[in-house]
């Protein structure tokens, strides 16, 4: 069977990709950073290896590389993410939108999370999923990517995170394409989970099966696109 490593494996959308792709039968590597205090994700059953790996911690990731080694892996889901402290929940209209009242810290960790902890993660697996069958990079974006579909103030630091998180999606699939691996970004929808709160719209479950779907269906030829759970493209 195919083998995925999830990023974020440890509650939210994360769990559940790993809950089903695990409920396939799939080999799962799943990397969250405190594996003492991920009891769901200990618990599921299956074919389940679980790391400790930070993101934004490069001594981590290498770590948890050396353990894996050569193993190959079919799909890798960067799938960690973080939003602004204003509100709870995407587009609750709690956002304060005047930049002066910003908290840059915010910011800067949100990039760092969700930007360059994806490109690291990227670096040490790619030639895992090279060498793998399937050859697949997911990096978990938002409908908030799209500068295309989004005309509205606040939450800058989320959205420039997943809008940059998209333009390296497309540097990295095409240094990846020679090597036949399919880069993609991918919402999941305005999601239940303590990042998307309690008035989304999507279940987990559904979230999650729609993005199973589309990645099951991908080749070559989709490298470097962005799609919704849906199946839909969006536009950038
Ligand atoms: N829910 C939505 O509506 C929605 C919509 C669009 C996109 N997304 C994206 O979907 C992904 C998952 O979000 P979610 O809704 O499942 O959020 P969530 O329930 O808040 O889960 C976030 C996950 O990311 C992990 N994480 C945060 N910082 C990390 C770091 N530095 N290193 C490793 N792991 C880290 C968290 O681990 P800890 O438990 O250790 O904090 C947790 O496992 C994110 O990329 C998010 O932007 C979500």
């Amino acid at each position: 069977m195919p083998t995925t490593l999830i990023t974020g494996a440890n509650r939210g959308i994360g769990l559940e990709l790993a809950r089903q792709y695990l409920a396939e039968g799939w080999r799962v590597h799943a990397a969250c950073r405190n594996p003492d205090e991920a009891r769901e994700l200990k618990n599921l059953s299956g074919d389940l290896s679980v790391h400790g790996m930070d993101v934004t911690l490069q001594h981590e990731i290498d770590a948890v590389s050396d353990r894996i080694g050569g193993e190959a892996i079919d799909l890798l889901i960067n799938n960690a993410g973080i939003a602004d402290n204003y509100g709870t929940g995407v587009l609750e209209g709690k956002d304060d939108p005047d930049p002066a009242n910003y908290d840059y810290d915010v910011w800067a960790e949100v990039l760092k999370v969700n930007v360059l902890g994806q490109g690291r993660v990227t670096g040490a697996f790619a030639g895992n999923v090279a060498a793998s069958d399937r050859k697949i990079i997911a990096m978990m974006a938002s409908g908030l990517s799209s500068i295309g579909n989004t005309w509205m103030g606040g939450r800058y630091a989320y959205r420039t995170s997943k809008a940059a998180l998209n333009m390296m999606m497309r540097g990295i699939g095409a240094w990846l394409e020679p090597r036949g691996v399919i880069v993609v970004s991918i919402a999941p929808g305005w999601t239940k989970t303590d990042l998307g709160g309690p008035n989304a719209v999507n279940t987990v479950e559904e979230a999650c099966e729609g993005m199973r779907a589309v990645l099951d269906k991908l080749t070559i030829a989709d490298t470097g696109t962005y799609w919704n759970f849906d199946g839909e493209r969006l536009p950038w």
